[in-house]
């Protein structure tokens, strides 16, 4: 039997690539750095399955290089480097991994906003310098019992933080494209964004990146929040306007950040938001233990060997092409 050809641009663990390569030929590049364009074109001559990474556009002059494609997948719930409309112009169809990371990214969500509360990263630091001396004190952090957090983007892992703060006797309020008709049973109260800006004395941001929500925190909303503000992005880095946020925590107009993305991605040894005291940076990690990537990988490999085998893909973004 022919093997099917399948192109992929990085790794994935070697239980869901095992199960790739039973019945497929899989060509994939091995190194760290990004797959060069020109080689990836060359070598989608002639495949009809693609797993993709994150650090690759899927566009409409990728597409064109690519004339048997049936099925591109890839290990994440965001799909923002997809250009979905493009697929369904030419009968691709696209599958991604959602449900399966929600508590590993919640998790790290409300990681971030503790840690950041509680000062945790900089109470270590403080330790391993020798300072945990008499007479010498670290600044002290704030409570979360009794604050109100403030999500934006509330979907399946909004919902999971939700229950993580109301457990920690926080007030949940949201703002959503759609206000959710289940509210009530999240424990979440839906406000308009500016009001959200206004209230929260920590917000979480978890909307995916899209025409309408890049840039959507800027020099105006960071204005807007409470001068304590906690603010934390574990979205997508360009959700957030990246000097604005410098700004915002140079001059006391919010209090603290922690983020798990940034724009740009990693940011560059000498960025000035790596000189400050009052940020927490962690390297894109949301969905990063062994159980969530795991199964990541395999819903992936489910998506591709059902979409090859002209089976309904278990998490097909455009499942109407
Ligand atoms: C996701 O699944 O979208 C995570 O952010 C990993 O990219």
């Amino acid at each position: 039997m022919n093997k099917h050809k399948v192109v992929m641009t990085g790794g994935l663990i070697a239980s869901a690539l095992k199960r790739l390569e039973e019945t497929c030929a899989v060509k994939r590049w091995e190194q760290a750095d990004p797959m060069p364009r020109e080689m990836l074109f060359d070598w989608l001559k002639d495949a009809v399955g693609l797993v993709v990474t994150g650090n690759i556009q899927v566009d409409e002059e990728l597409l064109q290089h690519a004339p048997v494609l049936k099925v591109i997948v890839q290990a994440s719930v965001g799909y923002d480097n997809i250009d979905i409309e493009a697929c369904t112009r030419h009968g691709i169809l696209f599958g991604n991994t959602p449900g399966v990371l929600v508590d590993a990214t919640a998790d790290l969500a409300f990681s971030l906003l503790l840690c950041s509360a509680r000062r945790i990263h900089e109470g270590w630091d403080f330790v391993r310098a020798g300072s945990w001396r008499p007479g010498h004190t670290m600044p002290f952090g704030i409570d979360l019992a009794g604050k109100t957090l403030g999500i934006v983007g509330m979907g399946q892992i909004g919902a999971a933080v939700a229950k993580r703060a109301r457990a920690f006797g926080m007030d949940v309020i949201y703002y959503n494209r759609n206000r959710r008709p289940d509210d009530n049973k999240i424990g979440a109260t839906y406000e308009p964004f500016n009001v959200l800006l206004d209230k929260a004395d920590c917000i979480i941001v978890l909307t995916p990146l899209s025409k309408e929500t890049r840039g959507l925190f800027g020099q105006e909303q960071f204005r807007r929040m409470k001068s304590t503000a906690y603010f934390i992005n574990v979205a997508r880095g360009p959700v957030v306007d990246t000097d604005a946020l410098l700004d915002a925590l140079q001059t006391g107009q919010i209090a603290y950040a922690a983020l798990d993305v940034t724009d740009p991605e990693p940011l560059p040894g000498e960025h000035p938001l790596l000189k400050l005291d009052n940020i927490l940076i962690t390297p894109h990690i949301g969905s990063a233990t062994t159980e969530t990537r795991t199964a990541m990988a395999e819903l992936a490999a489910d998506n591709l060997l059902a979409g090859l085998a002209d089976k309904p893909m278990p998490a097909c973004v455009n499942g109407n092409v």
